[in-house]
Formats: structure tokens, sequence, C-alpha cells
């Protein structure tokens, strides 16, 4: 059968991981998170102390190996071979990978895999460009949004769950900051793709969510 992709693009929290977990699921194909390749090199950036220099992190990258692996269905991302799938979800590390995405050096090392996992196998990809940059071909396109304020809630719920302290204040806080940083680049920044659909999920749930781009899909 064909290759083919679907790009889900929105803001933090919006529920896009959710979403394409279950849409890979239900279709059969691959899931691929790539805002958990920004996380791994934003691990990277604040355990060694990095400067936000696009010369000096384009130089620090030609050392710097980021990879996926699909264990048992699952991602894996490994940061210079350790496995760092569960780290990248801790602390600051959502900040320094929206501060380091922003990078033009750091998302040329990142756009290349992205779209070599594309061409392999039919999949579902997470992120803010994907339908912009990373697959302006996909052949179907969606863009999810939220209320900040769902978004935090949600957001706060997940790392509350995770035995994560935090308050849903710093949650929304962190999410406004990170909206606003990922929108405003000046590279590959958060936006619409003209010919993608657009769902709010401020009143669904993720399998209703999963169920309607289902349905533009098989349209
Ligand atoms: O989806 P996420 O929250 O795990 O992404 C972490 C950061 O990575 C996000 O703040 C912006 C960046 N990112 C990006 O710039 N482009 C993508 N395709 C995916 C994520």
């Amino acid at each position: 059968m064909k290759v083919y992709n679907i790009a889900i693009d929105g803001p933090s929290g919006a529920g896009k991981s959710t979403v394409a977990k279950i849409l890979a699921g239900r279709l059969g194909i691959m899931y691929l998170d790539t805002g958990a390749l920004y996380r791994a090199v934003g691990l990277k950036a604040m355990r060694c102390g990095w400067d936000e220099n696009d010369e000096k992190v384009a130089a620090l990258l030609e050392d710097t190996d980021v990879s996926v692996r699909f264990e048992n269905g699952l991602q894996k991302v490994y940061l210079d071979g350790e496995d760092v799938t569960e780290a990248i979800r801790l602390g600051g590390v959502s900040e320094y990978g929206s501060r380091f995405s922003a990078l033009p050096s750091v998302r040329r090392a990142l756009l290349g895999m992205q779209r070599k996992a594309a061409s392999e196998a039919s999949c579902v990809l997470d992120g803010r460009d994907i339908g912009t940059c990373v697959l302006p071909d996909a052949e179907y396109k969606f863009f999810l949004t939220a209320s900040v304020d769902n978004r935090a809630k949600r957001r706060y719920e997940e790392l509350k769950n995770k035995g994560q302290s935090v308050t849903l204040e710093k949650v929304r806080e962190d999410i406004v900051a990170r909206d606003e940083r990922d929108t405003n680049r000046p590279v590959a920044p958060l936006r619409k793709a003209d010919d993608a659909i657009e769902i709010n999920s401020d009143d669904m749930s993720a399998d209703e969510v999963a169920e309607r781009m289902i349905g533009y899909i098989r349209k």
C-alpha cells in the first residue's frame, strides 16, 4: 500500500499526542512525536549549559546524536546512545526544547530525520511545523487547538498523574510563554497550513477528535 502521512500541528497541550496515538492505532500506522526530538536537544542544552548561539550550537550538534527507535510500537528517544524517553518529560526540559527549537541549526539537524521516517512508512506526525515545513505535501493535515485554560488544565493533570509537583498557575504561565516563543520565532513558526483542517478540542474528548479526523480521512 502507498505510504501516506497525517500531519497534526498545534500549540502545547491541545491534545495532539493523545489524538495522534489513537489515530495511529486505529489506522495501524506509525506515530512520530517530533516534539520529543526537540526535547532531546533541549535536554542536552540544559545538561551542558549551551548558549542559544546558532553558530556554536551548529558545531555542538555535530557531536550530538538524537535518534528514535520503535520498541513494541512505542517511540523511544535516544540522546548520544542514552534512552532519554522519560528524562525529556521532566523539569525544565519543555522550556529548553522550545528555546533551542527556535535556532535554525537545530531545525536543520532534525528535519532530515523526520522526512526520512515519513517516507519509509505511513505515519502520523505531530508537532508545530509538520504541515507547513516538514511535509508540506502530506496527504492529510490537521491543526488542533483549544483555549489556554483548557490546555493548561490538561497539562497540569498529566504532570500531576506522573507525580510531578506543579501548580496550575505555573503550568499556565509556561504554556503561554511557549505559545509566544513557538509562534513568533522567525524559522518554521507554529502556524496553521493553509490547507489544514482546524479542529478545536475544547468540548471534545480525544476519541471524538480522532473520530472526526478519521471521518475526514475516509472522505
Ligand atoms: O510537542 P512538545 O511540547 O513535546 O514540543 C516541545 C517543543 O519543541 C515545543 O515547545 C516547540 C518545539 N517543536 C517544534 O518547534 N517543532 C515541532 N515540530 C515539534 C516541537
